[in-house]
């Protein structure tokens, strides 16, 4: 039986990093799933360059051109119900989604969080980390509800912190897992291995 790809979107706003380690997983075979848009709410963000270089179609949607905040998710939802995708991952998306989108797409949004969650939502989460002086911080990729970085977890990876670690090396330590663990969790859903019980998504199918 010939099967359609598994189709993303991914939602971006600047550096991009995250949505480089889907594509290099998708380009090594790695995970079975194709890139169907990609849609930024800033115009100059890096993370358009790397999707034109990879030859994706890529969508630059300003909130400034929409009198409201409903009015814009609803143009985000159109724009992605029509490539028809399976999955959308927000990778840097640094709006908070609203009711409307979010029940457009129920269950079928995850993100990627650089904290232990529950611990840390927000943002500035790892100077709080280090701040708040817990030894072990990580990456969390998790699905989007409407509280923010607050849905079930899907995958964890943890960092220690060290005496010496500042922000930036704490947030390089974690930008490292958060690329392996992001097209991980992708892959998991993409083979349709998770199951909901609650808030705990089960690994094991
Ligand atoms: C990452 O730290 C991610 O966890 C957070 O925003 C950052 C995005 O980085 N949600 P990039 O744009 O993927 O490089």
């Amino acid at each position: 039986m010939i099967s359609d790809k598994f189709k993303l979107a991914v939602l971006v706003s600047g550096r991009g990093s995250n949505l480089q380690a889907i594509i290099d997983s998708i380009e090594k075979n790695d995970l079975q799933a194709e890139i169907a848009l990609v849609v930024s709410n800033v115009q100059k963000a890096y993370a358009l360059e790397r999707a034109e270089k990879h030859g994706l179609k890529v969508l630059f949607i300003d909130p400034k051109a929409y009198p409201d905040r409903a009015n814009y998710e609803q143009a985000l939802v159109e724009q992605i119900q029509a490539q028809s995708v399976n999955l959308i991952c927000l990778a840097g998306f640094m709006r908070v989604l609203g009711k409307n989108f979010i029940e457009a797409f129920a269950n079928r949004i995850i993100n990627i969080h650089p904290s232990l969650l529950p611990a840390f939502p927000g943002l500035h989460v790892q100077k709080r980390a280090i701040d708040h002086g817990v030894r072990f911080s990580g990456a969390t990729v998790h699905y989007v509800n409407e509280e923010v970085d607050g849905g079930p977890i899907i995958l964890q990876a943890v960092v220690p912190i060290c005496d010496g670690d500042n922000e930036a090396s704490l947030s390089e330590k974690i930008l490292k897992q958060e690329h392996i663990i992001y097209p991980q969790a992708i892959k998991m859903i993409a083979e349709n291995k998770l199951t909901l019980s609650g808030r705990r998504v089960l690994h094991g199918k």
